[in-house]
């Protein structure tokens, strides 16, 4: 499968995708790593011939951005479309023009804490479980169909930090058992359906 990943910082799930394809266990190809952010550390992880940043500054709107980040997505040819750690809100246009060929990693039991800081807000919430998602995307934000999650505990003493830690080490393994799922064509999104084999979950 070709894979389209979007990166907004560090690119620690980035990162991950590109272990596991040369460890054999993701049969995938990472066509190019894209980001609103130039400067993005993701963007290094590969060479120069598959990255793709601009800065939104530069557009005159969101749409602008959108369509020159959607006609580079169109390009590399990725079957899928991967957000990992891309802090943009994605606007309709770009969504609907990859309906059910893009997929998010978001830092949260989903549909709990939907947005940013997620680690502190599950701290506040006093909950005792949190964790990641992966799933796909949709207009409205973080609310498509969950594909899978991993749960960590909130533990005494926690703060983001130490929260954030946790569950960053649960999302990589997540993200690839995802890809995984995805890359091996049996699952599909429809209408905020889950399909596995053509039979709705
Ligand atoms: C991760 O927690 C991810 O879930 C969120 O952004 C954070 C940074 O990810 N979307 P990465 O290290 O840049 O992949």
């Amino acid at each position: 499968a070709r894979l389209a990943v979007l990166a907004s910082g560090r690119g620690s799930n980035l990162q991950a995708i590109l272990d596991a394809i040369a460890a054999g266990t993701l049969d995938a190809r990472v066509v190019g790593v894209f980001s609103d952010k130039p400067t993005a550390a993701a963007l290094q992880k590969v060479p120069a011939d598959r990255r793709w940043a601009a800065s939104p500054r530069d557009y005159p709107d969101r749409e602008a951005f959108d369509a020159a980040l959607g006609d580079a997505l169109a390009a590399s040819g990725a079957d899928w479309i991967v957000c990992a750690g891309y802090m943009r809100i994605l606007g309709e246009a770009l969504v609907r023009r990859f309906d059910g060929r893009m997929v998010n990693i978001h830092p949260s039991l989903l549909p709990l804490h939907r947005g940013l800081h997620t680690h502190a807000r599950a701290i506040e919430a006093g909950d005792a479980q949190h964790g990641a998602s992966v799933h796909f995307v949709i207009p409205e934000l973080d609310a498509g169909a969950v594909l899978a999650q991993a749960r960590v505990p909130v533990l005494p003493g926690d703060d983001a930090a130490t929260l954030a830690a946790r569950v960053l080490a649960r999302e990589h393994p997540l993200l690839i058992a995802s890809l995984r799922l995805l890359a091996s064509g049996r699952v599909r999104e429809a209408g905020g359906q889950l399909m596995l084999d053509g039979q709705c979950l």
